[in-house]
C-alpha cells in the first residue's frame, strides 16, 4: 500500500517572513494527518530552506529543495549540492521540473545526473515528467513521458529507484487552471507504472509513488487521488495558501 504524498512547490514566491508563516501554518494545521496517514513536504526557494526547515522541525512536515546540482562541490557558481541541502534539513529535491526543462533548458541527461546525485547525497528525488500541450495534441504524450522517465532514471538500480517519487505534471495544466481530468491523469499514471515494471520489476512499480501535478486545488484533489495509480499531488499555486494546502492534505487522508 503506497502512502499518499502531498508536496507543495512554492516556486519563486514568498519572502523571509511569509515563508516561515506559511510553513508554520502547514505544520500546525496538519498535525493530525501529516506523518501517520500522509507524507507532506514543502519546497521553498533555496534562500528560505533553512528557516523553513527550522519552522517545521517539530512537526512531520518535510522540506524539499526545488532543484539540486549534480556535482559534490567546486567551481559551480550559483549551484547547490545535495550534501548542502541535506545538512540544512532537506529530505527531498525536485528534479526536472517543467519550468527548469522549458525555461532553463534542462535536458534529460542533466535531470538524470541530478536524480542520481540526489540519491547519492541522501535526498529523495521527485522526478518531474510531462508533455507540452503541442505534444499532447500531436499524440506524443506516451512517447514524451516514456522518455522523461526512462532517461531520468537511467543507470539507477532497483534499490536506488526506491528513493524516487515520480511526478506527472502535464505542462499545459501547470499554473493554467486547466487540470487534467482524473481519467486523463490516471491513463498516464498507469502508463508510468507499467513502464517502471518493464524497466525494473512489478514490486518496484507497485511500490513507487506517482504524484499528479497541474492546477491541483482543494476541490479537485480528492477525485484525482481516488484514481488507482495517483498516489498524491505536487501542488504549485494552491500550496501558497495555508487553507488551500491543508484542504488538499485533508483530501489525501
Ligand atoms: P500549479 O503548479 O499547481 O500552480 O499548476 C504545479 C507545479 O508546477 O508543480
Amino acid at each position: 500500500m503506497r502512502k499518499p504524498f502531498v508536496a507543495g512547490n512554492w516556486k519563486m514566491n514568498t519572502d523571509s517572513q511569509s515563508s516561515v508563516t506559511l510553513a508554520r501554518g502547514v505544520a500546525e494545521g496538519s498535525v493530525e494527518s501529516a506523518g501517520r496517514n500522509v507524507d507532506v513536504a514543502v519546497c521553498p526557494p533555496f534562500v528560505y530552506l533553512q528557516s523553513v526547515a527550522r519552522a517545521v522541525s517539530s512537526s512531520s512536515v518535510a522540506v524539499g529543495a526545488q532543484d539540486v546540482y549534480f556535482e559534490k562541490k567546486g567551481a559551480f557558481t550559483g549551484e547547490v549540492s545535495a550534501a548542502m541541502l541535506k545538512e540544512i534539513g532537506c529530505t527531498y529535491a525536485l528534479c526536472g521540473h517543467s519550468e527548469r526543462r522549458h525555461v532553463l533548458g534542462e535536458t534529460d541527461e542533466l535531470v538524470n545526473k541530478k536524480v542520481t546525485a540526489a540519491i547519492a547525497g541522501g535526498l529523495l528525488p521527485i522526478l518531474c515528467v510531462g508533455e507540452l500541450q503541442s505534444q499532447r495534441e500531436s499524440g506524443r504524450t506516451e512517447e514524451v513521458v516514456t522518455r522523461h522517465v526512462t532517461k531520468g532514471l537511467a543507470g539507477l538500480s532497483g534499490a536506488k529507484v526506491s528513493a524516487v517519487t515520480v511526478a506527472y505534471e502535464p505542462v499545459w495544466a501547470i499554473g493554467t487552471g486547466l487540470t487534467a481530468t482524473p481519467a486523463q491523469a490516471q491513463e498516464v499514471h498507469a502508463l508510468i507504472r507499467k513502464l517502471l515494471g518493464d524497466l525494473y520489476d512489478n514490486e518496484t512499480a507497485e511500490a513507487t509513488r506517482i504524484l499528479y501535478g497541474g492546477s491541483v486545488k482543494p476541490d479537485n484533489a480528492a477525485e484525482l487521488m481516488s484514481q488507482r495509480d495517483i498516489d498524491g499531488v505536487l501542488v504549485g499555486g494552491a500550496s501558497l495558501k495555508v487553507e488551500d494546502f491543508l484542504g488538499i492534505i485533508q483530501a489525501a487522508v
